[in-house]
């Protein structure tokens, strides 16, 4: 498994800077890139609820700018946290799971556990019968 230690503070930082009025609920995700650099994302809600964003989605977006398609998820982390600053345990949503899948299928994801402590696990083992487009 890669070092996430760094990821994980990285992430809690970034949640900080999370907008969610709607939900209350500040996430935040930082991934390491296999070209060793670093990038954050927070959700960003909105009033017409279904075109917020996740956290995870917004790294990813922030990692394909400046890398471009050569940019390759090596590890991720994902922090929540109340409003009121208690943290939470969120794991990536499905349609999360899938965007990661995407840029690194060796890719490790490190998240909180309803018991606080901290799961390291592949990216691969998220989502089993994942989407994969036919070839044709
Ligand atoms: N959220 C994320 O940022 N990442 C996830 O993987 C799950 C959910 C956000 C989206 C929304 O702003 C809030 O959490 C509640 O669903």
């Amino acid at each position: 498994m890669p070092d996430f230690t760094s990821l994980r503070t990285l992430a809690e930082q970034t949640a900080q800077h999370a907008y969610a009025p709607y939900s209350k609920l500040r996430v935040g995700a930082a991934l390491r890139a296999t070209s060793g650099a670093v990038y954050a994302g927070c959700n960003v809600e909105n009033a017409s609820y279904s075109i917020g964003g996740c956290a995870e989605r917004a790294a990813i977006a922030a990692a394909v700018q400046a890398e471009g398609a050569a940019f390759r998820l090596a590890a991720i982390a994902v922090a929540a946290f109340s409003d009121t600053g208690t943290p939470l345990p969120v794991s990536p949503c499905g349609a999360c799971r899938q965007a990661l899948i995407e840029f690194g299928i060796e890719a490790g994801v490190s998240f909180r556990q309803p018991d606080g402590s901290w799961v390291e696990v592949d990216v691969d083992a998220l989502l089993p019968y994942r989407f994969i487009l036919p070839a044709q």
